[in-house]
C-alpha cells in the first residue's frame, strides 16, 4: 500500500470514529444531528474569542440575543462558571444601586413566594403558591417539538418553576415531567374548544382536574403580534398536533385575532370569571401594552366587579419571541416591556389592586440582570421562553418556523428531533433557572435586600450611555 492510500485510510478511520462518538454522545444535539461537520461550528465559536479583535463582530452586536447574554445562558445550564475576566463589554442602560452596607450571607433568607389566586371573596380559586419567581413562559407543543417539551416539563419539575402550555393545548409531554403547569387558552382556543369554536366547558373541566394544572391562562395577545392569533405552517401540523388543537391534519393553524367572545372589558371580565368558575384554579391573562387606558379601565372594572379581576397579569413585551410572526408586528407593533411594565404596575397599583393581581414580566429577560431589573420595577415574577430555548440548545439559527431547527427545539423534522436528548437537556433547563435564581439574589444583597422579593424601584435606575438591549422609556 502507498503512504498516500496509508494516509487516507487513516484519515478515513479517523473520521469514521469521530462518526461513531459524534452520535452516541448525548450532550450535544449539533453534533447527533450533524456528526464530524457539526465540530466546524465549535471550533469557530472557540476561534470567534480570538479573532474578534480582527473585525468579527462583537459579542454585544447579534440580535435578537446577544452572544454575551446567550453565552450567560449556555454556560449555566451546563453547570460551567460565568466569571468574566479583564472587565464588561456593555454599556447598560440602567445599573443597580448597591447598598454601602450589603446583605451578609448570614442575613439573607430564601426566597419569600408570593401567592397567585385568592381563597375566599368575590373570584375565589384554589390559590397557587410557586417557588420561584422565574418560570417558563408558553411556548406550544407544535411551535416546540415533542423532545423539547419533554425537556422543559422534567427540567421544570426539577427546578422547581412552573411551564405555560402555549396556546396549541395540553399534551402528554407537558405532563410527562411532572411540572406544575400552566393551560393557556390562545384565541382559537385549543384543546378546550367545541367544534364551532366556542369554549367546551367540559374540556375546561376535564384538563382543570389534573392537578399539576395549577392555573389557565387566557391570551389576548403575544409580544411578537399583537392582534395577530398564533401560526403554524402547516407542515407542523402532524396528527397529533391536529388531534390535541382538535383541527385538520397538514393544513395552517391560524387562530383568530381575538377571542371571538371577547370584544370589550366587560367581556374579559366575565371570561375570566367564568374559567375560574368551571375549574375553580385561579386565572390570568397575558397580553402587549399599547394604549395605557386600557389599563386604566380594566383596573377600574375589576374594581367595580371583584369577580372580573384576573389573578395575574402576563404583560408580554413587544421585544417577545414567537415561533412565527409576520415581521411588521415582531418589529414594530406594541410597547416594549421597559415602557410596558412602569404603565402596567402603576395602574394596578393606583386602583389598589396590588395584593389581588400579580403581574408577570416577559421580553428578552433572560438574564439575572434583567430579571432582577423587572423585580425591582414592580413585576412579581419574571418569566422566559428564548432563555429556556437556549438552556435547550437553541443557537438562534431563526427557522422556528420551518420546522428544520438544526437543534431538534423547533423541528418537525424526525431525524433533527432524534439528536435532542431530554435527560441531558433536563439537566439544562434546571441548571439555568437555578442560577438566575442564585444571581438575581446576589443583586438582592448587593442592593442591601435580604431576598429578591424586597427589590423596589429606588434599587435600580436609568443611565443614559447605553448601547445594550434595554431601551430607556421615552417619557
Ligand atoms: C417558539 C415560541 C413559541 C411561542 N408560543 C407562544 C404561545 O403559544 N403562546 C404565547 O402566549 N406566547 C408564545 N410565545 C411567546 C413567549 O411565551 C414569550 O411571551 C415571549 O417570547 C417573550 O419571552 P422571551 O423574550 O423570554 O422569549 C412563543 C415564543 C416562542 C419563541
Amino acid at each position: 500500500m502507498s503512504t498516500a492510500m496509508i494516509i487516507v485510510v487513516i484519515i478515513l478511520l479517523g473520521l469514521t470514529v469521530v462518526f461513531i462518538h459524534d452520535k452516541t454522545q448525548r450532550q450535544h444535539t449539533i453534533l447527533r444531528n450533524y456528526p464530524v461537520i457539526g465540530h466546524f461550528r465549535y471550533i469557530a465559536t472557540a476561534a470567534g474569542a480570538y479573532m474578534r479583535q480582527y473585525h468579527y463582530l462583537p459579542d454585544w452586536a447579534e440580535r435578537p440575543f446577544n452572544r454575551l447574554d446567550r453565552n450567560w445562558v449556555n454556560r449555566s445550564s451546563r453547570g460551567l462558571s460565568n466569571l468574566i475576566s479583564f472587565g464588561s463589554e456593555t454599556s447598560p442602560t440602567f445599573a443597580f444601586r448597591n447598598a454601602p452596607f450589603p446583605v451578609l450571607d448570614e442575613e439573607k433568607h430564601g426566597y419569600q413566594g408570593k401567592v397567585i389566586g385568592i381563597a375566599e371573596g368575590p373570584g375565589h380559586s384554589k390559590p397557587y403558591m410557586p417557588k420561584s419567581f422565574f418560570n417558563i413562559s408558553g411556548m406550544s407543543y407544535g411551535a416546540l417539538s415533542h423532545a423539547a417539551v419533554t425537556s422543559l416539563s422534567r427540567g421544570a419539575k426539577m427546578a422547581g418553576i412552573w411551564m405555560a402550555t402555549g396556546e396549541g393545548g395540553l399534551s402528554r409531554y407537558h405532563l410527562e415531567g411532572g411540572a406544575d403547569l400552566i393551560m393557556q387558552i390562545g384565541t382559537a382556543k385549543y384543546g378546550v374548544r367545541n367544534e364551532d369554536g366556542t369554549l367546551s366547558e367540559d374540556r375546561l373541566r376535564t384538563i382543570a382536574a389534573y392537578e399539576q394544572v395549577r392555573m389557565f391562562e387566557v391570551k389576548l395577545a403575544q409580544g411578537a403580534k399583537p392582534g395577530k392569533g398564533g401560526i403554524l405552517p402547516g407542515n407542523k401540523v402532524t396528527p397529533e398536533i391536529a388531534r390535541i388543537r382538535g383541527i385538520p391534519v397538514g393544513k395552517p393553524s391560524i387562530s383568530p385575532n381575538r377571542h371571538l367572545d371577547i370584544g370589550n372589558i366587560k367581556e374579559l371580565g366575565e371570561f375570566v370569571n367564568r374559567v375560574r368558575t368551571v375549574t375553580g384554579k385561579p386565572v390570568g391573562v397575558k397580553t402587549v401594552a399599547g394604549q395605557p387606558k386600557f389599563f386604566d379601565d380594566w383596573m377600574h372594572d375589576c374594581v367595580q366587579h371583584p369577580e372580573h379581576c384576573p389573578d395575574y397579569i402576563q404583560i408580554d413585551g413587544g421585544e417577545g419571541g414567537s415561533g412565527a410572526a409576520p415581521a411588521a408586528l415582531a418589529e414594530y407593533v406594541g410597547l416594549p416591556i421597559a415602557e410596558a411594565l412602569p404603565l402596567l404596575v402603576e395602574a394596578r397599583d393606583r386602583h389598589g389592586l396590588k395584593d389581588r393581581i400579580r403581574i408577570f414580566a416577559s421580553g428578552k429577560l433572560i438574564t439575572p440582570d434583567k430579571v432582577a431589573w423587572a423585580l425591582c420595577m414592580g413585576a412579581d415574577f419574571a418569566v422566559s421562553a428564548r432563555g429556556f430555548m437556549f438552556a435547550l440548545g437553541c443557537i438562534q439559527s431563526l427557522k422556528c418556523s420551518s420546522g428544520n431547527c438544526p437543534t431538534g427545539v423547533t423541528s418537525s423534522d424526525v431525524r433533527l428531533i432524534k439528536g435532542h436528548d431530554s435527560t441531558d437537556k433536563a439537566q439544562r433547563v434546571m441548571r439555568y433557572a437555578k442560577r438566575v435564581h442564585e444571581e438575581v439574589e446576589i443583586i438582592a444583597h448587593s442592593c442591601g435586600a435580604a431576598d429578591p422579593t424586597e427589590l423596589e424601584p429606588h434599587h435600580v435606575t436609568m443611565i443614559k450611555s447605553g448601547v445594550n438591549d434595554m431601551r430607556a422609556p421615552s417619557t
